[in-house]
């Protein structure tokens, strides 16, 4: 192994479920085969994991997975589902191949869809959020060619309709379902959205919550919706029995880089309000979503930035930290040296580049294959075509890892 990235192999513990290094795959919606109307996921997703892991990665979180019919509503269908317990074996199959592997999973848990993030392209289904304030777009100062070219086939935003009371409530219970079934199905954990501008999101930014019940208005009612979310989720756990196995956490921004918006210090104390009612890990990624895209799929220009949340985020937080995009090996490195509670997260260079661990670790970082960051393939593609199996641009493998063997767990002795 070479020394100067021997920190990020070494274990860490979320709760009590150790992960056997600290980078992971990030939740990334709409991965290979994730077609509309396909509820739970088939052995080719399964496959696309697996070989992540084969690749050194320690740690995979499933993307944002429906708690309640609410989401597939509002996301077009793009969601699996696990609130019905006929879905639990086809997620059992994905978490059995991952852990024959030796990885550790969690699944991201998502209620209530991607709330004022809702592009209401017929017009006949306006978004669902915390409060009417549509999403607030200036084309003209997004960054790169790929966001307008994004924006230019998506621009609906409408106003959205203010969820009810009631309806929240029934949300937040759904996590508790929702996780029973992880649990069943072989998670060892489960992650509540509530990131960059979508649905959960909506809840604990000052600028997009002006609701005037309890889940409104001051500090602890706008943490409210992600608090109780978290209560259902830990009630699960214990009726499960499966506190020494299984952990919850949150995904928030680490600051959302708007007008009145969230800052790093609301993030913080959010966390740790979040700690109180026994989430394990924060995984952090960034920006308040469309509003200002590019901080939420960053370019390598704003990277650096991501050092500096590690920085702070390890030092003002007690529980381990997922940070973003830190492709860069000498970045990871330089974070996993100077954080001792930070897991890198990877999204789109995990879809490039399956081998990323395994090369750092071997000193072999010249044979990376560079994510480009044109969210092309993985992210545009999938949103555009409405469905159509995602791809990325440099990895043609991507979306075939079931047509190679290697990629399939062996029969274990019961
Ligand atoms: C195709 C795609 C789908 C994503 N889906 C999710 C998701 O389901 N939940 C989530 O919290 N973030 C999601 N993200 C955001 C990523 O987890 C990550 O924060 C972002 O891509 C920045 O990290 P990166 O530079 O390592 O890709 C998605 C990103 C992409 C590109």
């Amino acid at each position: 192994m070479s020394v100067k990235y021997e920190k990020l192999f070494e274990p860490i513990k979320i709760g009590p479920v150790e992960i056997p290094n600290r980078v992971a795959v990030l939740p990334i919606r709409g991965v290979v085969y994730n077609i509309p109307g396909i509820s739970c996921p088939d052995l080719d997703y399964m496959c696309f994991f697996t070989r992540r892991v084969r690749g050194g990665f320690g740690l995979i979180v499933i993307e944002g997975t429906a708690t309640h019919p609410f989401e597939n509503k509002y996301t077009g269908g793009m969601s699996y589902n696990l609130y019905e317990p006929k879905h639990v074996a086809g997620f059992k199959k994905l978490t059995n191949g991952i852990h024959a592997f030796g990885g550790k999973v969690f699944l991201q848990l998502s209620a209530g869809g991607f709330g004022r993030q809702y592009p209401d392209a017929s017009g006949t289904l306006l978004p669902v959020a915390a409060s009417p304030i549509p999403v607030n777009i200036d084309p003209s100062k997004m960054a790169t060619n790929e966001d307008k070219t994004f924006l230019k086939h998506h621009l609906h935003w409408a106003t959205p309709k203010e969820i009810t009371t009631a309806e929240i409530y029934e949300l937040i219970e759904s996590h508790n379902n929702a996780t029973k079934l992880a649990i069943q199905a072989g998670f060892d954990g489960v992650e509540i959205h509530c990131a960059h501008g979508y649905f959960g999101a909506n809840f604990l930014s000052p600028n997009q919550n002006i609701r005037t019940d309890e889940f409104g208005g001051s500090f602890e009612n706008r943490n409210r919706w992600m608090l109780e979310s978290i209560k259902a989720c830990m009630k699960a756990i214990k009726e499960m029995k499966a506190e020494e196995r299984f952990v919850v956490g949150v995904r928030t921004s680490a600051e959302e880089m708007t007008p009145g918006g969230l800052t790093k210090e609301d993030v913080a104390r959010i966390h740790e309000a979040a700690i109180k009612e026994g989430s394990s890990y924060a995984s952090l990624s960034w920006g308040a979503g469309f509003e200002n895209h590019m901080y939420t799929h960053p370019m390598k220009e704003l990277v650096p930035v991501k050092v500096e949340h590690a920085k702070w985020f390890n030092k003002r937080l007690d529980i381990p930290v997922i940070i973003t995009s830190l492709n860069e090996p000498e970045l990871a490195a330089e974070v996993a040296d100077t954080c001792d509670h930070v897991i890198v997260g990877l999204g789109r260079q995990a879809y490039a580049d399956p081998d990323w661990p395994n090369k750092v670790k071997e000193g072999k970082t010249q044979d990376i294959v560079k994510c480009l960051r044109c969210n092309l393939g993985c992210f545009i593609n999938s949103r555009l075509n409405n469905g159509t199996p995602e791809w990325c641009v440099i990895n043609p493998e991507v979306g075939y890892e079931g047509y190679d063997h290697a990629n399939w767990p062996t029969p274990k002795k019961r």
